[in-house]
């Protein structure tokens, strides 16, 4: 409730919409409750006294009456439109900006399932409860006020059978609405069920299909889809019984109003006519009772819908902003970590403990370890895709902390471990680093990262397209693409997560000479499980559960450190002379 209040606001700007449409509506409940009226008028005045003139008349007031209906309805549809829909893509527009602004840490608790559902089915519920608020929310209550006060004026002697039939009318539908919440309520998680599964099964289809669990899936999917199905049914049989029931007490009514008339037509007080717009009205009642009931239960629906886009527009970024903010010319990209501690929640255990070194302007820096040792939880702390518990990071003797954020990331080339494109052009993809590059700061990005051989065999070259996820590519390729990305920005500090695991060694030895050659004054960090490619680091960390090890260089490490001589050991194909 107090969401949707603050969700309002998103139709101020759309105020004369959201005034136009009720009142469009106003003049097609009009037309429709001067229908019955006027019919009376024709039976009573002009057929009782054979009077064609009089009938021909009154039967093109009803047309006109119909036209001006239609314009009405038209009008209110349009509008009631044009608010929801400029309504629900405002608020669209301002869930992905905030999602976009979401640390890591953000998007990790809410899970990109749940961010879909929000952004699509979510709103989509709210649009809708927008346009049924605005047309039939109005539509119905005016239909049965109206209808009430068109009977106590016109029909008076046969209003004791709406005292009556009214009070249980809206009884039923009380209950009836009440249960369907309810229900409605259950359809609403099955929902998110099915979305959820779906996500992830297309997400993995690759994965699912490799392994052979297409079946596995299948049962799983049609476990969810058979619960939504069979609450979609249990709600939808409640509101299908709701209606013979009101059928059936409007017939009541009808009888009602039929043999009350009659006595009234004898005794010489009532003229037919009436009786029969009376029953017309009866129905009208029913139907705007009922579409209001319809109104109210798609708000209630949508309540939950409105309290989740808000909880995303309020979600507070954990990254922050510096209060003050240190803007430097030209970072020189000497990176100090300060007994630095990490953990991704904040009563888990820590993956990164009491973490200090200093990488040197210019320095390349090794980083080894096994699997799940934090080596690409370190560095992702540098472009602050996470902030460290305790302990601080510098660069250039100045805690990240205090630089504007797009400065900070805009110095440095960052390669992730798992190489992400996107579908458009191999050269979109490169410039994604840098937008306005040339082309020869294009060539000379792609050519650094051994990617310009593969590129030329394609007969389109750069104009290459890449499917989503870059799923005509190997991961080889991907992963040079990834690295061009980050060449193409000439970073002062570059970060190469495991980047080149999927490239063969010649490949590999070109990108060292290059990054030797033309990247000199760049800050390189490179993690990788093979000694090979960063044998000839100025500086090597050996990680262990979370801490540094050892530091040093290659032959350095190879006198002090254990688990580096183990590791060259097995790759080098020969022991370690101990002696
Ligand atoms: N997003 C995350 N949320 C929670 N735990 C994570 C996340 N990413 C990594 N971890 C955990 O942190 C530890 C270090 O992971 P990582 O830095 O990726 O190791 P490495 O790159 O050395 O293989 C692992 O135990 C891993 O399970
Ligand atoms: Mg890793």
């Amino acid at each position: 409730m107090k969401a949707m209040k603050k969700l309002i606001r998103y139709l101020k700007p759309y105020l004369w919409y959201v005034i136009l449409a009720p009142l469009f509506m106003c003049i097609e409940v009009v037309m429709d409750l001067f229908q019955p009226n006027i019919m009376q008028k024709m039976i009573d005045t002009g057929i009782a006294n054979q009077d064609n003139g009089y009938v021909i008349k009154l039967g093109l007031l009803m047309l006109l009456c119909a036209i001006i209906g239609l314009i009405g309805g038209m009008g209110s549809s349009i509008y009631a439109a044009k608010s929801a829909v400029n309504f629900s893509t405002d608020i669209r527009r301002d869930v992905f900006r905030k999602i976009g602004q979401f640390s890591n840490q953000n998007i990790d608790s809410f899970g990109t399932g749940k961010l879909i559902t929000i952004t699509t089915n979510d709103i989509t519920t709210l649009q809708q409860a927008v346009i049924m608020t605005l047309r039939i929310f109005v539509r119905g209550p005016l239909l049965f006020i109206g209808s009430v006060i068109i009977v106590w004026f016109t029909a008076r002697e046969l209003f004791p059978v709406l005292l009556v039939s009214i009070p249980v009318l809206i009884a039923f539908i009380y209950f009836f609405s009440m249960k369907s919440g309810k229900l409605y309520a259950k359809v609403q998680k099955a929902m998110d069920k099915v979305n959820t599964k779906l996500q992830e099964t297309l997400a993995g289809i690759r994965v699912i299909k490799a392994f052979d669990r297409q079946e596995y899936e299948k049962e799983n999917f049609n476990k969810v889809n058979r619960l939504l199905s069979n609450r979609l049914m249990s709600a939808e049989q409640l509101i299908l019984t709701l209606m013979p029931i009101m059928m059936f007490v409007v017939n009541l009514g009808v009888v009602a109003g039929l043999w009350l008339g009659v006595i009234k037509v004898n005794e010489g007080t009532l003229q037919v006519g009436v009786i029969l717009a009376f029953i017309n009205y009866l129905n009208i009642m029913m139907n705007g009772l009922i579409s209001s009931s319809h109104v109210l239960m798609q708000i209630a629906r949508s309540f939950p819908s409105a309290e989740r886009i808000l909880l995303t527009l309020e979600t507070k970024i954990d990254i922050a902003e510096p209060v003050q903010s240190f803007r430097k010319s030209e970072l020189k990209g000497e990176v100090e970590f300060r007994q630095v501690n990490f953990s991704y929640s904040k009563n888990g255990n820590n993956v990164l403990r009491n973490i200090s070194f200093t990488a040197e302007s210019g320095k390349t820096i090794g980083i080894i370890g096994t699997t799940g040792s934090g080596k690409s939880t370190l560095v992702k702390l540098i472009p602050r895709l996470y902030d460290p518990d305790s302990g601080e990071i510098l660069i250039d003797g100045i805690n990240i902390k205090n630089y504007p954020l797009e400065h900070l990331r805009a110095s440095i080339g960052f390669v992730p471990q798992k190489a992400t494109l996107f579908s458009g052009t191999i050269e979109e993809n490169v410039r994604f680093g840098k937008e306005y590059a040339t082309s020869s700061e294009l060539e000379q990005a792609v050519e650094s990262a051994a990617a310009s051989e593969f590129i030329s065999r394609f007969d389109d070259k750069f104009a290459h397209s890449l499917m989503q996820g870059a799923t005509n590519l190997s991961g080889g390729q991907k992963q040079r693409l990834s690295m061009s990305r980050a060449f193409i920005r000439r970073p002062t500090i570059l970060v190469l997560d495991d980047s080149t695991s999927a490239i063969d060694a010649l490949s590999e030895s070109a990108v060292q000479h290059a990054l030797r050659k033309s990247y000199k004054n760049t800050t390189v960090f490179i993690i990788s499980s093979k000694i090979s490619s960063i044998i000839n680091a100025d500086q090597i960390l050996v990680m262990k559960d979370g801490e540094i090890e050892a530091s040093g260089t290659h032959a350095e490490l190879l006198e002090i450190s254990e688990t580096y001589q183990a590791i060259y050991a097995t790759q080098s194909g020969k022991e370690v002379d101990h002696g």
